[in-house]
């Protein structure tokens, strides 16, 4: 094979290997996305950066409001934060619920969990 030719066939055919092994891997229903099947460390990391690096690009331009932390807005909230989130991120001295344990990706207790403010307001 002359090696213009040569060339060629890996420019042209390595691509087309590799787009179309990929297309038959997710056409062919491969991967199990199912929740109670773990993640390739590969899928979790690609996952997890994607999920990271999404909310980390849009919390940056977020103006988040002041006062946050101010006891009395955090007082009106608990009552919310009760009925629409504690049930799977727990709240100080609240047992494990089912969801708490049974959902993949876990999700983080937020009474013991730092997080970012700005993070956690676009994610809420
Ligand atoms: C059905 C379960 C469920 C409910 C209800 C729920 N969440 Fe979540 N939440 C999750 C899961 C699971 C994650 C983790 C996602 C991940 O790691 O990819 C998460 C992530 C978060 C995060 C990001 C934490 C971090 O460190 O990145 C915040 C903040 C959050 N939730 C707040 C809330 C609030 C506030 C509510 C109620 C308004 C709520 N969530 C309701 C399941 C839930």
């Amino acid at each position: 094979m002359q090696p213009k030719t040569r060339k060629r066939v890996w420019l042209i055919g390595v691509p087309l290997v590799v787009v179309a092994g990929t297309a038959g891997f997710i056409w062919g229903g491969v991967y199990n996305v199912a929740a109670d099947d773990m993640h390739t460390k590969p899928v979790h990391f690609l996952l997890e950066t994607a999920r990271e690096r999404s909310i980390v690009s849009r919390a940056g331009r977020l103006d988040v409001p002041s006062g946050l932390d101010d006891r009395t807005r955090i007082v009106q909230g608990a009552g919310n934060y009760a009925a629409m989130c504690a049930g799977c991120h727990l709240a100080p001295s609240m047992a494990e619920t089912d969801l708490s344990q049974g959902l993949y990706p876990t999700p983080p207790d937020l009474s013991k969990h730092k997080v970012d403010v700005a993070k956690a307001f676009w994610v809420i």
